[in-house]
């Protein structure tokens, strides 16, 4: 019953865009889309050329810095974030207060906020070597904290970082290695997971970017503000996807594998019932970052004993969303998180640790994002209006009257 258009001329000239679907909250160098086309590019390099050839330190530095590293550079980069990779022994002990089936996102945005508490004389935002040590950390200690977040939940010991090791290698081991067991980290999953790193590295103003920015705008630090964008990141809607989509594929093996009847549900709207990893806010068109996503996943289970029938799924059911007017006229096609989580189970990580996975890969994306508001001679606190529908004035009747 409310006329939105009478209290829009009524305020002027406020905009009312909900879910900011046309709305730019800001200028930025750092990621182009063209939605429509199907492309990506990080600071103008095509996602295809990045995911094939460089690495995640390498595009980590990228984001950040604004151009690919000189060899030395990039060295740099890496010991900095080598030395980092510990966590204060006090923060160790946090690892066993959480109970035992913790949702490790809920642990790594806890131990991100947490991280504040122990560099408390480096936090000054408007400080670029504060800024910058405090990005080296969170890159150096996050996959730490996301490997003790899975160690937790299965009751492990809780290891050391292995500095020799290479950025993700060090992750895959401090994850799956024990501390009786020799673990050799397999190189091509290595490469894989590093590629998929590459692949969320960034993607501008999506929800937990705008929202590290938003919390940055008030000059939060930058442990505050990614520690929010990783809450952000947590719903299905968003990051969550990655989990939903092989949630979804179980369901629909175990009810029989019926493929077409769940698309059936899907068109039908019943409550709670999407094709997950399908749609984007900006891509009407398939995303550049999925067609590498299911190369990648047809190769790896190409490499596993048996078959996962979940794959043959999800193929089928591409296949039948393409061809499906439902899907066509609304240009809903696979977004990268389609095919990232038959790959993480191939790798053997539990579905609660998926989108703990997309926040390493994000995890540059937010650090040059903030930066660059930071940086910005116009950036001003986030404040958005609003369009009031409530009551109007109304006396107020003491509890005894009521
Ligand atoms: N399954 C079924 N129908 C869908 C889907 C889907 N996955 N996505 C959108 N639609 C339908 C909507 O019901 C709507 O239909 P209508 O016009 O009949 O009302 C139409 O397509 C437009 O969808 P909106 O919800 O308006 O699109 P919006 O841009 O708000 O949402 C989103 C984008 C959240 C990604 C949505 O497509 C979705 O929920 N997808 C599934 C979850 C998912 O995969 N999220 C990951 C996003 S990418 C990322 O964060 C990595």
């Amino acid at each position: 019953g409310i006329d939105v258009s009478a209290l829009l001329k009524e305020t002027g000239f406020v905009t009312l865009d909900q879910g900011f679907v046309n709305t730019a909250s800001t200028t930025s160098t750092i990621t182009y889309i063209d939605g429509d086309a199907g492309i990506l590019r990080y600071r103008g390099y095509p996602i295809e050329q990045l995911a094939e050839k460089s690495s995640f330190l390498e595009v980590s530095y990228l984001l950040m810095h604004d151009a690919l590293p000189t060899p030395q550079q990039l060295k740099d980069f890496a010991d900095k974030i080598r030395v980092h990779t510990l966590l204060q022994e006090e923060m160790r002990t946090f690892f066993s207060g959480f109970p035992r089936n913790a949702h490790p996102m809920a642990v790594l945005s806890s131990a991100t906020t947490a991280l504040s508490t122990f560099y408390q004389d480096a936090l000054d935002p408007l400080d670029p070597e504060q800024v910058e040590i405090s990005g080296i950390r969170l890159m150096a200690k996050l996959p730490t904290i996301a490997a003790y977040a899975y160690k937790k939940s299965i009751g492990h010991p809780l290891p050391y970082p292995d500095n020799t090791l290479d950025y993700v290698e060090n992750f895959l081991r401090m994850t799956f290695g024990l501390p009786t067991v020799q673990y050799d980290v397999d190189p091509k999953i290595a490469k894989i997971l590093d590629m998929l790193f590459i692949l969320h590295a960034d993607h501008e103003q999506n929800c937990s970017t705008s929202t590290v920015r938003l919390v940055g705008s008030a000059q939060a630090n930058l442990f505050a503000s990614v520690s929010a964008g990783i809450n952000a990141l947590s719903g299905p809607l968003h990051g969550g996807a990655n989990a939903a989509v092989l949630e979804m594929l179980e369901q629909i093996r175990k009810d029989g594998g019926d493929v077409a009847s769940f698309v059936t549900r899907v068109k039908n709207k019943e409550k709670g019932v999407k094709l997950m990893g399908f749609g984007h806010r900006v891509y009407k068109n398939y995303d550049p970052r999925a067609a590498i996503v299911k190369k990648a996943a047809q190769e790896m289970l190409a490499t596993l004993d048996k078959p996962d029938p979940l794959l043959d799924l999800a193929f089928q059911l591409e296949e039948i969303a393409l061809n499906d007017d439902y899907f066509v006229s609304r240009k809903l096609y696979p977004n990268v998180d389609f095919y990232t989580g038959l790959i993480y189970k191939a790798m053997n990580f539990p579905t609660t640790m998926f989108t703990v996975l997309f926040a390493l890969g994000r995890l540059p994306g937010w650090i040059a994002q903030w930066t660059e508001m930071m940086n910005d001679p116009a950036n001003k606190i986030g404040r958005p209006r609003q369009l009031y529908t409530g009551a109007a004035e109304r006396e107020f009747i003491a509890i005894d009257k009521r």
